[in-house]
């Protein structure tokens, strides 16, 4: 916790577009009278057939549905491009920087229609229609954000799988999403280094069928095998079609996008976002929380393959007309100062990014940030998992010259927009705290019988009424959505963070409180690790928790027990290792495993987690009540062999 408050500056308080007086008024409103609140504010995106009713959704159990603007109808790449077209047309929409310093463009307005036009045409004539599924699977290029707005204009539903992830869980999530068509590149390019992208769709397409299109963009000029019937050219598709592509009229309801993200149990979920609610709440949140202003260059360091890539790089940004920039490199390359290198070279004026990059810099002390200029720089953005007091003021003190508000900003791939943040002209900081709710917004804490606590108070994060940016459903299975989100506590959707609240109401995120670990902002299911060590076949069993880690926040820390006759060895471990990154991708990869002979369980034979967490944490002294164990000796064994951990 810190007691160090950062006021909100005079400065800030005339300039910003919410100052704390309007803050108040907005957010009384917006709670007592939602209807008339979002009525209004959904006035700031262009509509074609106005909607006359504004909120419907329950959160009662057995009945879950969140309708907002349901009788309005719109088009999202219309708004993020053609209303802007008048005033806009030679303004820089998209500035991309690429892995290499010497390549950067910047892409107007005009461009982007033609270029989102173009791709529109491809697909539609390709067979694409409204209310399809499309996968991409692309790396940081203006074609991604080309792609998920071609998709928007013809009513097609995107669904972006993390370039990252493994032809396995690319597989996984086409099948599910039941997508006819991916989008691709022949490779990826971070830090210098290629990413088989074409030959993961191609690894991905032996394992599901389904698919009948995959248009390729060149981006490396690297090989790749392509199979006629299937696959095609993107620059050579486009030269068959034209520009104009109409933006057709979808419902406020209707699927904009699918995005699979972890959850506590089973395989990940297709969390559905709609239409009009979730452009409202994108482009409101990223106006008011990054005070965006006329001329400002705004920067989002995220990959288009999450949620914020898609909210606050392409979306939010691109429906208030704002120039965003997309980073296809890595923090690191060619050097540690590339950040800032990036921030002097396009003047950017909005930074966001997540706390293990700036853990990760910090690292390498001052001076690769001090040398270079900054002075465009104005606000700083956190996202992804809790940031350390430290790690904040650091942030804060050397990045923003001791100038910039920082705005931590707590949400999630369901909530399709920030939550809990704060406005930069008209709340105090308190470095760790995501502060306040936005407008709309109504959080609690409860205790584990769901008790809702008053006050200053610690326990679980639950949200008691609709937002316009909430999920709809799990893509297929409203059920599990009931279930996941809505169960725990009847009549309030269940975020999975604990919370503090303090004195002044502020919001501490404590992190999660269920099996979701966050590693390096990535959010991971344990079960999903230990699904992919278990597939193994020398591994009997796995059980997975996250263990606090310097520079990623949290660690994959993986007990594994083996099959009869296996014997731990180094090298069983990096097999492990080299599995799972195969299995899941990198990003899954265990940072210790230990070797167990057998795993904590009940007599029922349910694993306890809390003893393997407090193990991890060497924090063995204080394991609680061992005694429903079926075998408390197997405590003792996991104790004294931890050091075998690597
Ligand atoms: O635990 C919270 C953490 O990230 C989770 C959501 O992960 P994901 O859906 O991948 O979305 C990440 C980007 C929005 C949350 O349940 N988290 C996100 N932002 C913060 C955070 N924890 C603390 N502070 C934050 N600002």
């Amino acid at each position: 916790m810190s007691e160090h408050i950062h006021k909100v500056t005079e400065e800030w308080a005339k300039r910003a577009l919410i100052d704390a007086k309007t803050y108040q008024e907005w957010y009384a409103q917006s709670v007592t009278d939602p209807d008339t609140f979002w009525g209004e504010h959904g006035k700031r995106i262009d509509w074609f057939k106005p909607y006359t009713k504004v909120k419907d959704t329950s959160f009662a159990p057995g009945n879950v549905f969140i309708r907002w603007f349901e009788d309005g109808t719109l088009n999202v790449a219309h708004n993020c491009i053609d209303r802007h077209l008048p005033h806009r047309a030679n303004q820089t929409a998209i500035i991309w920087e690429g892995d290499d310093p010497s390549e950067s463009k910047h892409i107007t307005y005009q461009e982007l229609h033609d270029r989102v036009g173009e791709l529109a045409n491809v697909l539609r004539n390709r067979g694409v229609e409204k209310g399809d599924r499309v996968t991409l699977y692309l790396p940081m290029i203006p074609e991604a954000a080309y792609a998920m707005l071609a998709c928007a204009r013809i009513g097609a539903v995107h669904t972006i799988v993390f370039a990252g992830f493994s032809p396995d869980s690319l597989a996984s999530r086409i099948e599910d999403a039941g997508s006819k068509f991916v989008i691709t590149a022949d490779e990826g390019l971070r830090g210098g280094r290629k990413v088989p992208l074409k030959a993961n769709v191609d690894a991905a397409l032996k394992r599901v069928a389904g698919v009948d299109h995959v248009l390729v963009v060149r981006r490396t000029g690297g090989d790749v095998d392509m199979e006629p019937g299937r696959d095609v050219w993107y620059h050579e598709a486009i030269e068959q079609v034209t520009t104009e592509a109409p933006a057709v009229e979808v419902n406020a309801e209707d699927p904009l996008f699918i995005l699979y993200t972890s959850g506590s149990t089973g395989k990940p979920k297709g969390v559905l976002h709609t239409t009009g609610g979730y452009l409202v709440y994108a482009s409101m949140t990223h106006q008011y929380v990054f005070d965006y202003q006329e001329g400002d260059v705004y920067w989002c360091t995220a990959d288009v393959g999450w949620v914020t890539g898609h909210t606050y790089i392409v979306y939010g940004p691109l429906a208030n007309g704002a120039t965003t920039l997309m980073f296809e490199g890595v923090p690191t390359y060619p050097d540690i100062s590339r950040f800032w290198q990036v921030v002097d070279k396009h003047k950017v004026n909005i930074f966001y990014t997540a706390p293990t990059a700036i853990r990760s810099l910090m690292q390498a002390g001052e001076e690769p940030v001090k040398k270079t200029s900054r002075a465009s720089l104005r606000l700083l953005g956190s996202v992804g998992e809790p940031i350390n007091p430290e790690v904040w003021e650091w942030y804060r003190r050397v990045v923003g010259d001791d100038r910039t508000p920082i705005v931590d900003t707590w949400w999630q791939t369901e909530t399709g927009g920030f939550l809990i943040t704060p406005l930069p002209g008209a709340i105090d900081l308190k470095p760790g705290s995501a502060t306040l709710p936005f407008f709309g917004v109504k959080p609690a804490i409860v205790d584990s019988e769901g008790k809702v606590l008053e006050g200053p108070a610690e326990g679980n994060l639950v949200i008691t009424d609709s937002w316009p940016g909430q999920m709809r459903s799990i893509y297929g299975d409203h059920k599990r959505f009931e279930e996941t989100y809505f169960a725990t506590y009847p009549g309030s959707y269940f975020t999975g963070d604990g919370a503090r609240r303090d004195a002044d109401g502020y919001y501490w995120i404590t992190g999660r409180v269920d099996d979701v670990i966050n590693v390096s902002g990535h959010r991971m299911g344990t079960a999903e690790v230990e699904s992919a060590l278990v597939a193994h076949p020398k591994v009997s069993e796995a059980a997975v928790v996250g263990y606090p880690h310097d520079i990623k926040g949290q660690g994959i820390y993986a007990y594994v027990t083996l099959m009869e006759g296996e014997e731990p060895s180094d090298e069983l471990r990096k097999e492990l290792v080299a599995w799972v990154r195969r299995e899941i991708g990198p990003i899954a990869s265990p940072d210790l495993i230990q070797f167990a002979p057998g795993l904590p369980k009940t007599r029922s034979g349910k694993i306890m987690r809390r003893i393997l967490r407090k193990i991890a944490e060497d924090e063995f002294g204080n394991l609680g009540d061992t005694s429903t164990l079926a075998d408390p000796s197997v405590v003792d064994d996991l104790v004294d062999n931890r050091q075998n951990r690597h």
